[in-house]
């Protein structure tokens, strides 16, 4: 059985992309069969942070009828990418019955595969919450800043209320302090589970790094290097998204039948 994971966030620029990326490569080092499929509705660059440029992407699947397996690209033994092209912009035009086609079509992935990391894109528009809904799993990321707060509440809100999405698993990005992050955390997550019947899992924290900055501007991901702090929030995330409850929601997911 292949576990789906969707990366979400209320607003742009959180570091969805960068936790994406990176939560892939630590699955994957860690001998898990894992698919970094990048969603992102306009803005795909999970490549670029990769560090990659596949020539395919789901345009060929989608427009050209390629099989999913021919358009992933090689990353490392364990993790393979799809990459969105602009065929995720079109995802979003698609009749129900068409989008319930493609998502079905991934089952001829689940006996390769063992996760799916999906990075989407933010805020709470269709495709992001289709996506969400598809996934058994949700990580949103956020940040200490107000307009992070609120958009990730409305997207909560949106998903639970839409789609009866319940368990969300929460990544802090650039925070001070794992102190600073886990009590900003609390205050999100009494703040949603006081009006919606959700439930906010605390994943893990990464601080404002000048590490990930430049992992991201040389283009090399940062997870390659074992003996950084940032490595090691990167398993403690993968660790705790295994106790992670899944959404039993009842839409059509990612690899069930
Ligand atoms: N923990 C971090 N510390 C420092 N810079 C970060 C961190 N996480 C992300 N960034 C930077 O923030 C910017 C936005 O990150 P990105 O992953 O592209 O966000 P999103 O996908 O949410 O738009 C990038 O320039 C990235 O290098
Ligand atoms: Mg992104």
């Amino acid at each position: 059985m292949t576990e789906s994971i969707a990366v979400s966030s209320g607003k742009g620029g959180v570091g969805k992309t960068t936790i994406a990326v990176n939560v892939a490569l630590t699955l994957a080092k860690n001998g898990n069969k894992t698919l970094l499929l990048d969603a992102d509705l306009g803005m795909a660059n999970a490549h670029l942070v990769l560090g990659v440029n596949p020539e395919k992407s789901l345009d060929d699947f989608i427009n050209k009828k390629t099989e999913l397996s021919k358009i992933s690209y090689k990353i490392n033994r364990n993790l393979d990418f799809i990459s969105g092209g602009s065929a995720v912009h079109s995802l979003l035009n698609l009749e129900n019955t068409e989008r319930y086609n493609i998502i079905k079509s991934f089952n001829d992935l689940k006996k390769v595969y063992d996760y799916m990391i999906i990075d989407i894109g933010a805020g709470a528009d269709a495709s992001s919450i289709s996506f969400m809904s598809a996934a058994n799993k949700i990580i949103t990321v956020l940040v200490s800043e107000p307009t992070s707060f609120a958009d990730a509440y409305s997207l909560v809100k949106a998903s639970y209320l839409d789609e009866k999405l319940e368990n969300f698993g929460i990544v802090w990005n650039m925070s001070s302090s794992n102190f600073q992050a886990k009590s900003h955390f609390e205050k999100f997550q009494s703040i949603s589970t006081k009006f919606l019947d959700v439930k906010m899992n605390f994943l893990g924290s990464l601080n404002n790094s000048k590490i990930i900055k430049q992992s991201i501007l040389s283009r090399k991901p940062i997870i390659t290097n074992p003996n950084l702090k940032e490595t090691e929030c990167f398993e403690k995330i993968c660790k705790n998204l295994k106790s992670l409850k899944p959404n039993k929601n009842k839409n059509i997911k990612f690899f069930e039948e």
